[in-house]
């Protein structure tokens, strides 16, 4: 469905692109005198409207002739058709990696090239030799010249890292979160990208441009700047929404800036900002991550990453469980994002930020700002900026964790054999060759809330024992769904380009996906009627047990947990344990199984 969709924008933009492109046509004319004297008109039209343009242009960025309102709006609108219409029309669905290879370069840049040349031309009267001007490949970037002319960062900008900010003077909504610098591109040869995580416009989004900061010296504020045209690339799974995520890419130029003191220490800039009109100060500084000098020298195995929470989320049991079973399972670390946030869910994350897994040099959670992304979850944007969240946690997490999980705090991977999830890695590596593998595939089963818990859960220890979904929760849809719907993955984040929910969307060259059979680990996903309603209980189920391997250390390890926890973070009581030891004998009648409370 999705790829048809792309199909139609394909056909959508070719149409735009034909209408731009020509000046018209006047197939309307009968009369041949008629036909001539209208074409002649449409030519004078197409170069007054071309001379418009590149007057503006020169308006646009020369500060003798002021700002230029209208003319600015002018020159974005040729601007965006252009632009736009080559892109859509070059590749659809084309991968980054081919986006910035030199070929691209030519096309982008003859039209961008163009209007610099015009530019330089006009106003270097310092008469300054514009010797790239030879070769338009060799200028990715903004001359120095013109670059000197434009607002200088303001250095009390504060520099952030995780935060939806706006980009300005934008007609539609556009926002910007974080930055990472990507050089997989030809094997890391080359200059590399700034992949920026933001949200904008899903068709048509507007030009923009990435102004790009270096230090000059290991400390203090003094910074040198390119300036260069991004480009904007819708993520793909948009659900035909009006914003979707994107990346915005700023293809880094082949050269450094120069100083006079020499170039700068570090070819990889420190900050990004995203503007859409060159004249307009920054208004905000995003800290690029991910530069060679900041990767750590060795990667932990596993890490999770979890979409928004909303919905003033606040299941704390769900959120305890979450995390103590993937440290029983290999993780180290759990990212999560904060849309809205209940209080006492909030306490205890930030207790577990406050903590590491043993061993860890990361805590053990870290929950980043989601809010500011003013766009209407479902109605203008997926489930809240759904693929922004993963494609940052993706990259953010690229060189400090060898996997990483992608999974909501209802489902688990569960290893049928192993005990932890790399060890089952490691073994499938002995068993087939993943040496090409990017991504682990598995499939999905769900385990009905309104399945009756099971009966051992009656023996249960401790309250916080019995609380706990994945040893009530036993019986499970015998049918699994197939690979790609509704499984989830574990993945190789320097493999992957484009993380999807349920699959990968882009692998870097030479990747792909492994399907992992069922007998070595499914996905537990425990959660009501994907439909509604309580129909669901009656397909066909079988009780599966795996998850018991972890329940002794799960019921002990939460249970620690709660009790640290419950009065800073006024946590609630437990439920006592359903029909508890004979001695209990006052409490109340066991409910039939299939009325149980869906959740608690
Ligand atoms: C720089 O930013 C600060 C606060 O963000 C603002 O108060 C100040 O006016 C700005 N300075 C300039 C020169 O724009
Ligand atoms: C972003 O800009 C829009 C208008 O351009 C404004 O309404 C909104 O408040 C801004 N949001 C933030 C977080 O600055
Ligand atoms: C850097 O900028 C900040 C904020 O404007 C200022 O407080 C600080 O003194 C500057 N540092 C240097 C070394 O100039
Ligand atoms: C989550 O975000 C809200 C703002 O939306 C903030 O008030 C709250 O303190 C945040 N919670 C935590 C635990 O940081
Ligand atoms: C993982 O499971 C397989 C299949 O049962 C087993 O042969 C292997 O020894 C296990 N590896 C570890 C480290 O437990």
């Amino acid at each position: 469905m999705i790829f048809q969709c792309r199909i139609s924008d394909f056909l959508r933009a070719l149409g735009m692109g034909a209408r731009r492109g020509g000046p018209g046509g006047g197939r309307s004319a009968g009369v041949l005198k008629e036909r001539a004297n209208m074409s002649f008109m449409l030519v004078v039209m197409f170069f007054a409207v071309f001379g418009l343009i590149v007057l503006t242009e020169i308006f646009l960025i020369d500060d003798r002739h002021g700002s230029n309102v209208g003319g600015t709006g002018a020159l974005g609108g040729h601007r965006n058709g252009h632009r736009n219409g080559h892109r859509l029309i070059a590749a659809p669905d084309r991968p980054d990696y081919e986006e910035v290879g030199a070929e691209d370069y030519t096309g982008v840049k003859g039209g961008f090239d163009d209007h610099v040349g015009l530019l330089v031309k006009d106003t270097a009267e310092g008469g300054k030799p514009v010797a790239s001007l030879a070769d338009p490949r060799g200028l990715p970037s903004l001359p120095t010249n013109v670059e000197s002319r434009l607002p200088h960062l303001n250095q009390s900008l504060r520099l952030t890292h995780a935060d939806w900010l706006n980009v300005t003077n934008t007609r539609f909504k556009f926002f910007v979160y974080s930055a990472y610098y990507d050089n997989r591109a030809n094997g890391g040869e080359g200059p590399g990208l700034i992949r920026v995580i933001g949200a904008t416009k899903t068709r048509g989004p507007e030009q923009v441009w990435c102004r790009l900061w270096y230090n000059l010296h290991a400390t203090g504020n003094a910074t040198a700047s390119i300036t260069v045209s991004a480009k904007v690339k819708t993520i793909r799974e948009n659900w035909n929404l009006k914003y979707s995520a994107t990346f915005v890419i700023c293809p880094l130029p082949k050269t450094p800036p120069e100083t006079a003191e020499g170039p700068v220490p570090n070819a990889v800039p420190n900050s990004v900002s995203v503007v859409s009109r060159l004249k307009a100060p920054p208004a905000h500084r995003i800290l690029i991550q991910n530069r060679p000098s900041d990767r750590p020298n060795k990667k932990e195995p596993l890490a999770v990453c979890v979409k928004p929470l909303h919905f003033e989320f606040n299941r704390v049991m769900q959120l305890i469980e979450f995390v103590e079973l993937h440290l029983l399972l290999g993780a180290t670390h759990v990212t999560l994002y904060n849309d809205t946030l209940g209080q006492e869910a909030g306490c205890v994350i930030r207790d577990y930020e406050s903590r590491s897994a043993p061993g860890s040099d990361y805590p053990l959670v870290t929950l980043l700002p989601w809010h500011h992304l003013d766009m209407i979850s479902q109605l203008e944007i997926r489930t809240e900026g759904l693929f922004a969240a993963l494609n940052d946690c993706l990259y953010r997490s690229m060189y400090q964790f060898e996997y990483v999980a992608f999974l909501d705090l209802d489902e688990y991977i569960i290893p049928r054999h192993n005990d932890t999830i790399p060890e089952l890695i490691r073994w499938l590596g002995k068993r087939v060759s993943t040496k090409s593998t990017g991504s682990y595939s598995f499939q999905n089963a769900f385990f009905y809330l309104q399945w009756g818990d099971d009966p051992s859960v009656k023996q249960s220890q401790t309250a916080e024992e019995a609380a706990l979904i994945t040893l009530r929760k036993t019986r499970r849809k015998t049918k699994l769904h197939p690979h790609k719907q509704r499984s989830k993955y574990i993945c190789k984040p320097e493999h992957i380009v484009e993380a999807g929910n349920h699959f990968v969307w882009e692998f870097a060259p030479g990747h792909g996906t492994l399907n992992v059979p069922a007998e070595a680990a499914i996905l537990h996903h425990y959660r009501v009627c994907e439909f509604g309603g309580d129909d669901c209980v009656k397909t066909q189920s079988i009780v599966d047990k795996t998850a018991y391997r972890y329940g002794q250390d799960l019921a002990r390890n939460v249970r620690t947990r709660y009790a640290e926890l419950k009065e800073k973070c006024s946590l609630p009581d437990l439920e006592p344990v359903p029909a508890a030891p004979a001695t209990l004998t006052e409490s109340k009648p066991q409910t039939s199984p299939l009325v149980q409370p869906a959740s608690r």
